[in-house]
């Protein structure tokens, strides 16, 4: 991969930083308190090197975490949450920490819970935002979805940071997918060109874990975890008849990572579709060929699709689209279960199929513990970043370390399972996968 330039890693601030942090933490280590984070912590972006190659030094994402000093005093200051797209398990986490940290850590004076997505954002839509309280959000965390709801698609930015300014919202956080975060950059752009000092600070969300320079968005474990619970079912219905075949589809627009990962996990699937290896069905080395193969040898075989696998296969492709800009897809769950049963008609195997469509079942469950976790600190480092009037990026995790990804970076590039990674390899030595 090119070498990104490094002032593609800088991040926008709205201004200096003047006001001292009412957190109780220190910049002395040792000290037994809690430290500050400086602006010139920074992480590697490569942390890999070859030969006498060296990584770059100057390529490095601002550390996240707590400043000294913050840009908004925090008792004239009004913070706002945004969840949009899908749902995910962990956005009740997100607010309600996100909340506690505003309002009983730093003290605002106001945090606002905007309805149903960006809709909430438009008054055209006749959603009030709601004024959370401690009560509100008390219990939430144990409760999958969100309880500000959510929607797919942006709406005006200047219908959007119209009603910010009417609101007196300083700082907006955005919860969401790759398609959140256009959104976001969107309402940066009319705030910037506006010149006033609105914070705008991203949160990654999806189950499909897609998201840029992000290696895992809150939602993706639980989700993984789920899939596996329904891909251990696939597996005793498969081998609980002669030659069973256990199809289980998966959520996965773009990207197979639920998939890769889930089967990885389950150790009992022999074959993983996903959307980055176009699938071969009929003919010689064909995927019904390797079935067949498979149910021979072993007498069942369970079978793993990702929704957004094998689109080629549709000879009608259709070019509409969801809210947020995504094709919607062909039903491939359902194209292999017909095509496997068509080609089992043609043999002497008698295969039966059991077919497991978990759906929405896997996302809109409460956070796992990990998902939890990841919530909580990314809310809180989220909030951290918007006092100090920083803009314009995301919180994300990089080498398992919490840092700012400007919103240009997430925006401008796609993450995919990699076809010669690791966990693919590992995906390939664990199936059957009878095919070579
Ligand atoms: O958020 C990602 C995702 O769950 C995809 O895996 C899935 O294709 C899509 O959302 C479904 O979206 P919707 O809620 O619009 O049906």
């Amino acid at each position: 991969m090119d070498r990104l330039p490094p002032e593609q890693l800088k991040i926008d601030a709205l201004g200096p930083r003047q006001v001292d942090s009412p957190l109780p933490f220190s910049t002395v280590s040792g000290d037994g308190v809690g430290n500050f984070v400086r602006d010139d912590e920074r992480v590697l972006h490569e942390i890999v090197c070859q030969g006498d190659q060296h990584p770059a030094l100057e390529l490095t994402f601002q550390r996240a975490g707590p400043r000294e000093k913050i840009f908004f005093q925090p008792d004239r200051t009004t913070a706002a949450i945004v969840t949009c797209g899908g749902l995910c398990p962990g956005l009740n986490n997100v607010i309600r920490a996100a909340y506690y940290e505003l309002r009983n850590n730093y003290g605002v004076s106001r945090v606002l819970g905007i309805r149903h997505g960006y809709r909430g954002l438009n008054p055209a839509c006749g959603q009030q935002p709601l004024e959370l309280t401690d009560r509100d959000v008390e219990e939430i965390h144990k409760l999958g979805g969100t309880i500000l709801g959510t929607s797919r698609g942006s709406h005006e930015p200047s219908v959007m940071v119209d009603f910010l300014e009417t609101a007196g919202i300083d700082i907006l956080i955005c919860v969401g997918g790759d398609g959140t975060q256009r959104g976001a950059r969107a309402i940066v752009d009319e705030v910037s060109r506006r010149k006033r000092p609105i914070s705008v600070v991203g949160i990654p969300k999806t189950i499909d874990n897609d998201i840029a320079f992000v290696e895992r968005s809150f939602g993706f474990d639980t989700a993984v975890e789920k899939a596996l619970e329904h891909i251990t079912g696939a597996h005793v219905e498969a081998v609980g008849v002669p030659y069973g075949i256990g199809l289980v589809k998966l959520m996965g627009r773009h990207a197979g990572f639920i998939a890769t990962n889930a089967s990885l996990a389950s150790g009992q699937v022999d074959f993983v579709l996903i959307p980055e290896v176009p699938i071969c069905l009929a003919g010689q080395g064909g995927f019904l060929e390797r079935l067949e193969r498979c149910l021979k040898t072993r007498q069942h075989a369970v079978v793993v699709v990702a929704e957004g696998a094998g689109q080629e296969l549709f000879a009608d492709q259709q070019d509409a689209c969801d809210a947020s800009g995504n094709p919607r897809l062909q039903d491939i769950g359902l194209l292999l279960k017909t095509r496997i049963a068509e080609h089992f008609q043609s043999t002497d195997l008698k295969a039966k199929i059991k077919y497991f469509d978990p759906s929405y079942h896997i996302r809109s469950r409460p956070a796992n513990c990990s998902d939890a976790l990841l919530s909580n600190k990314l809310a809180r480092r989220a909030v951290h970043a918007a006092m100090a009037g920083k803009t314009d990026m995301l919180v994300g995790l990089y080498h398992n370390m919490f840092v700012h990804v400007p919103l240009r970076l997430v925006t401008s590039a796609t993450k995919r399972v990699d076809p010669e990674g690791e966990d693919w390899m590992g995906v390939l030595a664990s199936s059957a996968h009878w095919m070579s």
